[in-house]
């Protein structure tokens, strides 16, 4: 298949978790393109702009990509507002295709944020007329992260068998 990965990532977790996930999809013989998206004016916890004021320098072209892999982290409780507003600019795009999001966030639960959040990114790639495959969540722990990491990749791998 060929598979976009489009990320917003602020400190590297997303991103991390992106290259993991391309890794295995390569692997599996798709074919595959991990974005990480740019912004101008620049967006993150320091320059938290509502989401009509940011803007993607680098938004990819998905008309060859039969699956969006989208990744972002949760802010405040929900996909922190960049995603929200990538998703949305992708939106005209999405109609047919499958979209698998994925999440990464603080707390060590993923009830506590990281499922509504892949739900709330299913919701509005549904609307926009996407197949929404199941979200994948990568919670936080006080344990090094490298096998919850591939774990979470594994995840994302196997819903795309
Ligand atoms: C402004 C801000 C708000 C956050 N709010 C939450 C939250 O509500 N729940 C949560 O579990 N994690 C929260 N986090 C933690 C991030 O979701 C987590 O560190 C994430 O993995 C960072 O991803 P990144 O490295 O790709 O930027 C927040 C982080 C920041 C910077």
């Amino acid at each position: 298949m060929n598979v976009a990965i489009v990320v917003f990532s602020e400190t590297g977790k997303t991103l991390k978790l992106a290259e993991l996930a391309r890794e295995k999809l390569l692997a599996d013989g798709h074919s595959v393109q991990l974005t990480r998206l740019q912004t101008d004016p620049v967006f993150d916890s320091k320059h938290n702009l509502p989401e009509d004021q940011i803007k993607f320098t680098n938004l990819p072209d998905l008309d060859s990509a039969s699956v969006l892999i989208f990744g972002t982290p949760v802010w405040a409780f929900r996909p922190c507002a960049a995603g929200r507003k990538a998703l949305r600019d992708l939106g005209p795009q999405l109609k047919g295709k499958s979209v698998l999001p994925f999440i990464t966030h603080g707390f060590p639960w993923a009830w506590l944020t990281g499922t509504s959040s892949a739900n709330a990114l299913r919701r509005l790639a549904a609307d926009f007329g996407a197949k929404a495959l199941a979200g994948v969540v990568l919670s936080g722990s006080m344990k090094k992260g490298e096998e919850r990491y591939q774990a979470a990749a594994e995840k994302i791998r196997n819903l795309l068998k």
